[in-house]
């Protein structure tokens, strides 16, 4: 199949009328994104994704008017924050009700409700008569998208359109709530500014597979993955081990100068999270694609976003440990 890119919202629509998948932009990551009342679509996001169905899908508005169309008692909280912080990369968790077809929850009550911060896509769904699902645009198990490019590579000819809305400005995917009775659950740590969060609710609780409570299967602890051996360095380097290997590196603000390193990119030069944040997926796609034997990354310093970035480090090294 011939993909095209084009900012062509008109054609955007058709297809997904006609229960076409395309790829679309968000200030996060590029999503594949189909009509989230159609079943039939629903089913192609799945397939072309390779994702297991017990998955769910998030579900992206136009507006946070929107919420009580899709939802059955939504918590006062939940409206409140997505109102507030709307358009975002906050995703909110309520009950959903029969309007949303059983297979975009992966079967669950709850559905997860966004309102992405691209003018583009904002553009393309309020043309829509209907939301739109759409999980990140890779394959399952891999590095998410942050350029038509990265979507072309890993999923081109399976889907006929990419709406072209430049590099998504945050780099990493939206942060994933819920919340009821003034109780704050974070379920994956992401894009969104996680004190403001704390402003919020100063007792909220992060969830993580290591509390061995998988409510949001996107905390699985292996994702985000390059097909090349990755490893934390310098923890995860072994200098007996490794040192003849060709190895790609990315580093946090500087690279060492002791190590044979045949390709390396800096996240941040100035150690600022925002910049490591946009640059991290796309680092990662460019070292993928070089035949590298191993890639070592450095992770930052573990505060605000730089908690999101480290939470999908550990997790794309999760695989080749
Ligand atoms: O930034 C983003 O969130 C991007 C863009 C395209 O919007 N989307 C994205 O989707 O990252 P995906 O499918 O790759 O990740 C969605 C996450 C998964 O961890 C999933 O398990 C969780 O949201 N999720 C979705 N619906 C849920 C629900 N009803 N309950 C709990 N977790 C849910
Ligand atoms: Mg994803």
């Amino acid at each position: 199949m011939e993909t095209i890119i084009s900012t062509d919202i008109q054609q955007a629509k058709s297809l997904l009328q006609a229960d076409e998948l395309i790829a679309i932009p968000t200030e996060t990551v590029y999503g594949l994104a189909g009509n989230a009342l159609s079943t039939p679509a629903i089913k192609k996001i799945y397939e072309v994704k390779k994702r297991p169905y017990h998955n769910p899908l998030i579900v992206h508005l136009y507006e946070s008017s929107q919420i009580q169309q899709y939802t059955e008692s939504p918590s006062e909280m939940g409206i409140y924050l997505l109102k507030k912080y709307s358009p975002g990369p906050l995703t909110v968790i309520f009950q959903k009700n029969s309007l949303i077809p059983d297979i975009v929850t992966a079967g669950m009550n709850q559905v997860a409700l966004r309102i992405p911060k691209h003018p583009i896509t904002l553009a393309l769904l309020s043309e829509l008569e209907f939301p739109i699902a759409a999980p990140s645009a890779n394959p399952f198990g891999y590095i998410s998208p942050t350029t038509p490019a990265h979507v072309l590579q890993q999923l081109g000819s399976t889907i006929p359109f990419i709406l072209d809305g430049g590099p998504c400005q945050k780099g990493v995917e939206s942060t994933v709530i819920s919340a009821s009775d003034n109780q704050i659950i974070v379920h994956r740590l992401g894009a969104f500014d996680i004190d403001l969060l704390f402003e919020e609710d100063p007792n909220l609780v992060i969830l993580n597979h290591e509390t061995g409570k998988l409510t949001s299967p996107g905390m699985l602890k292996q994702h985000y993955s390059p097909r090349t051996r990755l490893h934390i360095y310098p923890t995860q380097f072994k200098a007996e081990e490794h040192s003849h290997l060709k190895i790609g590196f990315i580093g946090f603000t500087t690279i060492p100068s002791d190590l044979p390193i045949a390709h390396s990119i800096v996240l941040s030069k100035e150690g600022d999270l925002d910049e490591a944040a946009f640059h991290l997926y796309d680092a990662l796609h460019r070292l993928d694609a070089m035949q590298l034997d191993l890639i070592l990354i450095e992770t930052v310093p573990s505060k605000g976003l730089g908690m999101a970035i480290n939470d999908r480090i550990n997790r794309a090294v999760a695989k080749f440990i």
